[in-house]
């Protein structure tokens, strides 16, 4: 590939940098001000090599626990989720961005943010999710944090959703299973969008929607078509959720930017065995395009004919969903970016997961510490393959490298690995923008160490900001700029040209 020359080396004049976090890994105070649960809140911590489980007492009494993923905390018949005294439940705590949000928001400034990507936790708006009227301290919350954010010139991108729908619609609706759930979902964006009408423009419906079939693929069990059914019907309500949000939202205020929002993985054929090459188109169309189609241009594509027939899936679609899907387009194409992976029908390859997905080793790739395969080149490449295929703005909502930080005896944290991390992924944006696309802004994972949604750790840090807490809840909460932070501050300086 021709490196991008750094005298060439181009971003545009208003582009949105910045970095990303999510209530419910960040915020804490998950019982304060009328707050109502996640299922976040009943996930305990795991590792890179023990999974989170969600808590239950049972129907008789008994505590109990089911795997958090996979399962997707799915708990016994006649149990119901309860928050259990000797576990430890490390999004309670978050790193307190709730009573510390004033001063994250100066140190952001401070490395010259142009937009901070956060999400509003619904419970909060609406604490068991299905009420007539929202929770008015949660909405003053986010108010403050907001104006916040516009003092120091900073814009704020907004997901609706990111992993967190209120327990109680879990429990008494079957959350997502339930058609009903899109009535609560649009009456809780229209709420906020009228409410910030003036504070935010830039908006996200679903965070990673495409990570149901993601799921699907790693944890669903080959021939469990009850997943499957379940797993695609909940993604059509969700859908239809976001677009009706969409369309509601440009009626509250036309200027509103609204994207939807894709775990973005570049996918290789692992060999060029036709069956491997074929295997990968058939895993981007499964894993990327279903959700991306649907949402850019407002209807299945023809290939969800195939997936619904391999796992004997039927859909409850009405005329009314069509026609919603099609009035609630996007205006704007996001996604994460971590990783690559690579697609085989071969056995015996050793294999390799991470972000909801599982692949084969690439051997021209290092791995982080949690597994997962480095490519800024696939950053690229996915971002022009996208471009190719919606014509949309873009922008990259999550990128960034969980690692081990030390902090030195003199408080300092030399995190140089995750600017040599950034770096090149920086240079593969300016690359894919040389060759047109058109890319709006990019916020990094974890600006602010957070807790780890995939194993619920802390010490899998993310952030230019080292915030005091370990995988117990132990420390001072104090807040340390890293080495990565200066650097990223001359990042945003240099609008991307000084990236030494
Ligand atoms: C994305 C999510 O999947 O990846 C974030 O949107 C998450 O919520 C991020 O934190 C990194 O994953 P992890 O498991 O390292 O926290």
């Amino acid at each position: 590939m021709k490196a991008v020359n750094t005298m060439t080396r181009q971003f545009p004049k208003n582009f949105l940098w910045g970095g990303a976090i999510a209530a419910n890994q960040a915020e804490g105070a998950w019982n304060e001000d009328g707050r109502g649960m996640a299922k976040t809140d009943v996930t305990t911590g795991g590792s890179v090599d023990s999974p989170r489980y969600v808590t239950y007492i049972d129907k008789d009494g008994n505590p109990g626990k089911a795997p958090a993923m996979g399962h997707n905390g799915v708990i016994p018949e006649g149990a119901h989720y309860a928050v259990l005294e000797d576990e430890y439940y490390p999004n309670h705590l978050g790193v307190d961005f709730y009573h510390h949000y004033k001063e994250d928001i100066a140190l952001l400034a401070e490395m010259g943010f142009k937009v901070f990507r956060l999400s509003i936790s619904w419970s909060r708006i609406f604490p068991n999710g299905d009420e007539k009227e929202p929770n008015q301290k949660g909405l003053d919350f986010y108010r403050r944090v907001f104006e916040e954010c516009h003092k120091h010139g900073i814009e704020s991108l907004v997901s609706i959703w990111h992993f967190d729908t209120p327990l109680y619609l879990e429990e008494h609706y079957g959350g997502w299973n339930n058609r009903k759930l899109i009535d609560f979902y649009v009456h809780y964006a229209e709420t906020i969008f009228k409410e910030y009408r003036d504070l935010v423009t830039y908006w996200l419906t679903f965070n990673e929607i495409n990570n149901t079939v993601m799921f699907l693929d790693m944890f669903g069990g080959q021939g469990d078509d009850k997943a499957f059914q379940e797993g695609y019907q909940q993604l059509h309500y969700q859908f239809v959720a976001s677009a009706r949000a969409v369309k509601l939202g440009h009626e509250i205020n036309p200027n509103f930017q609204i994207g939807n929002m894709i775990c973005g993985i570049t996918f290789y054929p692992a060999t060029c065995d036709p069956h491997d090459v074929l295997a990968n188109r058939h895993k981007w169309e499964q894993g990327i395009y279903y959700c991306g189609d649907v949402q850019v241009k407002g209807k299945y594509p023809t290939f969800s004919k195939r997936l619904w027939k391999e796992h004997d899936v039927h859909l409850d679609i009405t005329e009314q969903d069509e026609k919603d899907l099609a009035e609630g387009t996007v205006d704007m194409y996001t996604f994460s970016y971590y990783m690559s992976n690579n697609v085989t029908t071969h056995t015996g390859v050793e294999q390799v997961s991470g972000n909801f997905s599982t692949g084969a080793k690439n051997p021209y790739l290092t791995y982080s510490d949690w597994g997962w395969g480095l490519d800024p080149i696939g950053l690229q490449y996915y971002l022009e393959k996208m471009y190719d295929r919606y014509e949309l703005p873009m922008m990259v909502v999550e990128n960034g490298l969980g690692a081990f930080d030390t902090v030195e005896e003199d408080g300092s944290i030399h995190d140089q690995y995750r600017i040599d991390y950034y770096r090149p992924h920086i240079e593969a944006m300016a690359a894919a923008i040389e060759n047109g696309v058109d890319l709006r802004g990019y916020t990094t994972w974890g600006c602010i160490d957070l807790v780890s949604a995939g194993t619920g750790e802390i010490r899998k840090r993310y952030g230019f900001i080292y915030v005091d807490v370990d995988d117990k809840g132990q420390g001072s909460l104090e807040r340390t700029p890293k080495d990565s932070f200066y650097w990223y501050k001359k990042v945003i300086a240099s609008n991307g040209r000084d990236l030494d």
